[in-house]
């Protein structure tokens, strides 16, 4: 029967403005308030599993009126680089993603990558949250380790909430010349219309809790219902990478958004010269943080993946599949020409586009 995934979040934004350390923070953080036994690792992907977000952020839960109200499982965070060079590796982490998050350095703004990726998510018409990251770089600022924005910013001096803002009121001025209106979150009025904006630091773990309650909300009002619907069936995705790994030869790192991936299944994608495809021999995924002990030993085998989930996947015939390209699992011989055809024309489209 179908059940309801954890949305896709992709983390963008100009180099070096704290969005792996914000990940690395979140994961850290979800890792100590989770339930035990619960895998919070995918291949290229974190899993945050709400009741995680619901032990850490707490307080800040109750003050927002969101306890007993959140029906979404988790978070899939995706990170990308924010490097010029990277261009490519954004859009194929924007085409999977339910929502985004944009990072901005909250002392310096927006930047020529910031503006890209805000672009991108314009493009793909999803909904976004912005992160003001570096909190604990504004002059003043009293840093409590991982204490809720709104909290933190009632004990802060008036000097350092006046820094604050005027790097704010900066940041939502850049931002209006993208036709964007945004605010502070806790000033936000209309969800719909507004782009709300989330201080935070990676480093002392400040506004993180507030950051996960605003994805949260903003999934469940925005995010269209049957997007996050997944079935039992075939499953549906998309190739991150693909890249020679000693000992295993050619393997794809994909995200499966819909359906059940199988050991032994065929599979559909897609190389230059269009559909091609392949058998799965081997599904990895990392070992759970428990289990593992040494770097040597992060991964195992599994028989089956459910979406939402990122898998490193093992088959005979990925050689020149390229990363970006759709990937479709069929069941049964008859079901590979239409999956063939329907790989076909999504090719075509990202084609289209990239040119
Ligand atoms: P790319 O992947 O290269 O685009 O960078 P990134 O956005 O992932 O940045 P990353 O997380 O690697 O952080 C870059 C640098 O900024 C590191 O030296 C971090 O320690 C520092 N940094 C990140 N977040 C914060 C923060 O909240 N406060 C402070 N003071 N430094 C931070
Ligand atoms: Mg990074």
């Amino acid at each position: 029967m179908a059940g309801v995934r954890s949305p896709f979040v992709v983390v963008m934004g100009h180099v070096d403005v704290g969005k792996t350390l914000l990940l690395d923070k979140i994961r850290g953080t979800s890792v100590a308030y989770r339930e035990p036994g619960m895998i919070t690792q995918h291949i290229g992907m974190s899993f945050v599993p709400w009741q995680a977000v619901e032990k850490f952020a707490g307080p800040l839960v109750d003050r927002l009126r969101l306890r007993g109200r959140i029906w979404i499982p988790g978070f899939l965070f995706i990170d990308t680089p924010g490097h010029a060079a990277f261009s490519n590796l954004r859009k194929r982490g924007g085409s999977v993603a339910d929502l985004a998050i944009l990072v901005v350095d909250i002392t310096s703004g927006l930047e020529d990558q910031g503006v890209e990726s805000l672009k991108l998510i314009q493009s793909r018409g999803v909904p976004f949250v912005i992160a003001a990251n570096k909190l604990d770089r504004i002059y003043g600022w009293k840093s409590v380790e991982n204490r809720p924005f709104l909290f933190a910013v009632e004990d802060q001096e008036w000097h350092a909430v006046a820094t604050l803002e005027e790097r704010i009121g900066k940041l939502i001025e850049e931002l209006s010349k993208f036709g964007i209106e945004a605010d502070r979150y806790d000033r936000v009025r209309d969800f719909s219309k507004q782009v709300p904006i989330v201080p935070t630091s990676a480093v002392t773990g400040e506004g993180i809790a507030d950051l996960l309650l605003v994805l949260a909300g903003v999934s469940q009002r925005f995010i269209p219902k049957e997007k996050l619907q997944v079935g039992e069936g075939p499953a549906r995705g998309v190739v991150m990478e693909v890249k020679e790994e000693r000992g295993l030869g050619v393997v794809a790192d994909a995200i499966i958004y819909d359906g059940r991936l199988r050991k032994g299944d065929t599979i559909v994608t897609a190389g230059l010269e269009g559909p091609k495809e392949a058998k799965v021999r081997m599904l990895i995924m990392p070992k759970p943080l428990e289990e593992m002990r040494d770097p040597e030993d992060r991964f195992m085998a599994v028989e089956e993946v459910k979406a939402a989930a990122g898998v490193r996947i093992v088959a005979d015939g990925l050689e020149g599949v390229v990363a970006g390209a759709p990937l479709l699992a069929v069941w049964s011989l008859q079901d590979l020409p239409n999956a063939r055809r329907l790989v076909g024309e999504e090719i075509s489209e990202i084609k289209i586009e990239s040119d």
